[in-house]
């Protein structure tokens, strides 16, 4: 078992802002819940919250995410950008290319599902939860969450996950071989301030740019589903702002903000 530990992971950091300050749980309920509290509460952008477990660990819509002990990383970011609540959203996008990149380093390609599932071999090995408190049209915080499936064996992951195990992988099952949790940490911070920061300079373009080439949706039949609105198309792109642009059989285009993508 790799060993997790805010003093592991800050030993190995190189970053200006992000991971200056790390918390470190055993257990916690959510990583996410907790960041979000401290950010409430006044927590500085950058301060990162890791945990070996959690005990409450969520998924988008409603999902649980599961989250044993001594495998896996489970962290949240806070963020204070200066932009409008409405790019909130592109934050998942950011993380879906740090992780990109940090898997990469380990040795393996992924490609990314909008808005926020990291694939290997068509099956999810990471996902993102990015939660907003906006102040009137601006943000206040943004808490970005990212679950990793690192060490989990096929046969935890069939045991814990239930039906969704067949459509999870981990990076240990993908490379066969056990990552070093804390340097993954320390990488996938890095990487995520590099692209942060660009985000900041450059504005979204750069990101789009990469985040693209690694889609493995583009041109496939899609069904995406946001409460009880379905719309089906194909997929034709994501716009300026990332949003999902879906070309529907009557040949107009619909884009989509949010929602659960089934990819034919
Ligand atoms: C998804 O794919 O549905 C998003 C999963 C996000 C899971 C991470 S684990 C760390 C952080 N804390 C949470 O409770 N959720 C996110």
């Amino acid at each position: 078992m790799t060993m997790l530990a805010s003093e592991s992971i800050k030993k190995l950091l190189t970053t200006k802002t992000l991971g200056k300050i790390t918390y470190f749980f055993e257990e916690i309920g959510s990583t996410n819940e907790v960041a979000f509290e401290l950010a409430r509460n006044g927590a500085t952008e950058g301060t990162v919250i890791v945990a070996d477990s959690q005990t409450k660990g969520k998924g988008r819509l409603q999902r649980r995410w599961i989250s044993p002990p001594g495998v896996n990383l489970y962290m949240s970011v806070v963020f204070r950008p200066s932009i409008a609540a409405q790019d909130a959203p592109f934050l998942t996008l950011i993380a879906s290319v740090a992780l990109a990149k940090t898997i990469k380093d380990t040795g393996i390609d992924t490609l990314v599902k909008w808005p926020n599932d990291v694939l290997i071999n068509g099956k999810k090995v990471a996902g993102i939860l990015t939660v907003m408190q906006p102040r009137g049209d601006e943000v206040d915080f943004i808490i970005v969450g990212v679950g990793a499936n690192l060490n989990m064996t096929r046969e935890m992951m069939d045991k814990e996950m239930g039906e969704v195990a067949e459509t999870a992988t981990s990076l240990r099952e993908a490379l066969g071989r056990e990552i070093e949790r804390a340097k993954f940490a320390a990488d996938l911070i890095k990487q995520f301030e590099m692209w942060y920061q660009k985000f900041l300079k450059e504005g979204k373009a750069p990101i789009i740019k990469e985040w693209i080439k690694r889609w493995g949706g583009i041109n496939r039949r899609v069904r995406v589903k946001f409460n009880e609105i379905v719309v089906e198309g194909i997929a034709s792109g994501i716009d300026e702002n990332g949003y999902l642009l879906v070309k529907k059989n009557d040949g107009t285009t619909e884009r989509i903000i949010s929602g659960d993508v089934i990819l034919f």
